[in-house]
């Protein structure tokens, strides 16, 4: 299983995110992305069929900011820090 968040801290706003994988990504109200799964937390497993939308977001950011685990994200980090 794959989960994912953005880093909003290196986020630049760029897009390509959400042009990749619409399914997955939007922006907040800064304009900085975040995963809709589950409110950027990164404990939700991506659904099987958006993996490769996933995999495009992932490789596309310039800024690396999507991040992808195998493992859910610490459900203690808070989304907007
Ligand atoms: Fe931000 Fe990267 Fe998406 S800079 S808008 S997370 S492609």
């Amino acid at each position: 299983k794959k989960y994912t968040r953005v880093d909003k801290d290196t986020c630049i706003s760029c897009g390509a995110c959400e042009m990749a994988a619409p399914d997955i990504f939007n922006y907040d109200e800064n304009g900085l992305a975040f995963s809709i799964i589950d409110e950027n937390k990164g404990i939700k497993p991506i659904p099987k069929e958006l993996l490769m939308d996933l995999e495009d977001a992932y490789d596309g950011c310039p800024t690396e900011s999507i991040l992808v685990s195998d493992h859910p994200f610490d459900a203690d980090v808070r989304s907007d820090d």
